[in-house]
């Protein structure tokens, strides 16, 4: 008998074998042994116990019994594909990065979506802040770019980022809700964290509810560093633009998908390029000299902010292309490891507090996520170009140094003292001058939270204005202690009073709060319609 072209064989008990031949290979174990038979496992006699030496039944139920890594400690599910990276023009006078030398230059990438809050196994279509990483495969190494789908944060130090997502995933005793902003804890850590009011009212806003990957922007956050050949440094702030523009659903239609198809947005993004339908974004950079951020009203280093395009338009460098779904979704998107520590020369970080933190953090949780510290040799992680260090041993060393050298300086010449620095072309970090007190202070210049908010919500159509009212309204109707729903009133108070009053009436609050204190008052900024979904899509 032939089943799907294979030779099949009917065993005593009547179950199936398939027989391997022509292309069809050999099934073997992991040591390369071939397998006779593997429907049934080694037994004593015909009706008998399994035997303890049926050593191939017992590699494939171990193997199998560890096949579950954890998951990420945030941005658990997620969704990657392949593509590149394409430089318009040089970049020479800002970066000396080898990407961005080179007009039509292509560097390979591997994109990753996320969800932040929600396990992996998640909705799609939760509110949620969408994760964007993208990590170079550059000809000096890998340039992991970590954002998200919004360019302000909760928090600015990264000392409160266990907090916040404690309070942002499941309760820790009752282990729900998965992945919704509608519950006390998240609302009462939010209401008692003012520097969260502008991120509040972005994930209130349409963006978290993107109609798929495709259609969202995104953002590296943080104000990086640019620095060229010549050593000179400018600040920028990353941006990707949607070739398609952005997109919502609104909260009905979020409701129906998830229950419909939790699996929208990575169906949508897998048919989309198997389709040959490939999504593209464009990279756009904000640069700007110290001279600017002194001038500007905020602190360029407080990741709640942002710089307005209209201030400061955004210049469009090169554009990303994904056109290569992944072969397997464990060895890639699962065990892909981003980490804004990864950068390559002309392209250095900031002192904002929140990176400086997730400069730590990701490696850090990699190494027992991943297993240890050799994960760099995983086909994902793997640079592209070729790697010469003397690094060795640990869990699962693959490719540890040949011959006697495993240190420098060596007295081994040519070949066998292995690889060398390379003073010229090799990373040095940007000598940024510091000084200063140890302090465990917040600047002041981090302290207004609210004008920004306000810009934000003046800058949305009346139609992006209703469904963030609705939204807070909706989200906080879940908050069982009014306590908590009167204090997030009190800061909208201080965003935009209309916007206070139909929340207020929406919950049903018996007395109007008085505005939260603010460490500084809120000024009016002008709209910004670039922050708008509805007048760019
Ligand atoms: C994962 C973005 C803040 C710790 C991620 C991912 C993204 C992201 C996109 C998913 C990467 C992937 O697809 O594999 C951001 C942005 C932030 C931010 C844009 C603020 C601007 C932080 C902070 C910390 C942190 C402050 C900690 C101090 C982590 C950790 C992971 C993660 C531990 C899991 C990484 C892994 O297991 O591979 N973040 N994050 N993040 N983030 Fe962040």
């Amino acid at each position: 008998a032939r089943f799907a072209d294979q030779e099949v064989i009917r065993g005593e008990g009547g179950e199936t074998h398939q027989v391997a031949g022509g292309d069809v290979p050999v099934l073997t174990t992991q040591q390369g042994v071939p397998v006779a038979d593997d429907q049934n496992s080694l037994k004593v006699g015909y009706r008998g116990p399994t035997a303890l030496e049926d050593f191939h039944f017992r590699e494939k139920i171990f193997h199998f019994d560890h096949e579950r890594i954890p998951e990420r400690v945030v941005h658990a599910r997620g969704f990657g594909a392949h593509g590149y990276f394409e430089t318009y023009e040089p970049l020479s006078d800002l970066t000396r990065a080898d990407l961005f030398q080179r007009a039509g230059e292509k560097t390979p990438v591997f994109v990753r979506f996320s969800t932040v809050a929600g396990n992996k196994g998640s909705a799609d279509l939760a509110r949620d802040v969408r994760g964007f990483a993208v990590k170079f495969y550059t000809q000096e190494g890998n340039w992991d770019l970590v954002g998200n789908n919004i360019p302000v944060f909760f928090i600015q130090d990264a000392i409160k980022f266990p907090d916040l997502i404690h309070a942002a995933k499941q309760e820790p005793d009752r282990g729900f809700p998965q992945a919704q902003t509608a519950h006390d804890n998240f609302w009462d850590f939010i209401s008692l964290s003012p520097e969260a009011a502008h991120m509040a009212l972005w994930i209130m806003s349409d963006r978290t509810i993107p109609r798929s990957f495709r259609f969202m922007e995104g953002f590296g956050v943080h104000t990086f560093r640019l620095v060229n050949a010549e050593g000179k440094s400018t600040f920028v702030k990353f941006h990707w633009k949607p070739k398609l523009g952005m997109q919502s659903v609104v909260w009905n239609e979020a409701l129906k998908i998830n229950g419909a198809d939790p699996d929208f947005h990575r169906r949508d993004l897998w048919n989309a390029i198997q389709a040959g339908d490939f999504p593209e974004w464009e990279l756009g950079l904000q640069v700007f000299d110290q001279d600017f951020a002194e001038k500007f009203d905020f602190d360029v280093l407080d990741a709640t902010k942002i710089i307005p395009e209209e201030i400061l338009p955004v210049r469009r460098i090169g554009r990303l292309v994904l056109d290569r779904c992944v072969d397997n979704f464990f060895a890639e998107t699962e065990q892909v490891a981003f980490c804004t520590q990864n950068i390559v020369p002309g392209i250095d970080f900031t002192n904002d507090p929140l990176l400086q933190g997730r400069n730590f953090s990701y490696l850090d949780t990699q190494l027992k996520r991943l297993g240890g510290p050799n994960f760099t040799y995983l086909p994902i992680n793997a640079p592209k170009r070729p790697v010469h260090h003397f690094q060795q041993d640990g869990h699962m060393a693959m490719v540890n140094p040949k011959g006697r050298a495993n240190y420098e300086p060596n007295s081994w010449g040519g070949a066998a003292g292995g690889p060398r620095e390379a003073p010229d072309i090799g990373f040095r970090s940007f000598p940024a001058e510091e000084q200063g007190a140890k302090l465990r202070i917040r600047a002041e210049s981090f302290a207004d939270h609210y004008s920004q908010a306000r810009q934000f919500y003046l800058s949305q159509t009346p139609v992006e204005q209703t469904h963030i009212a609705d939204a807070f309204t909706f989200e906080l109707s879940k908050v069982k202690t009014p306590a908590i729903r009167a204090r997030m009133v009190s800061h909208l108070m201080n965003v935009d009073k209309g916007l206070a009053d139909k929340v207020a009436t929406g919950l049903r609050l018996e007395e109007m709060p008085k505005p939260a204190d603010a460490a500084r008052p809120t000024r009016d900024l002008p709209p910004s319609p670039a922050l708008s979904i509805l007048l760019n899509g």
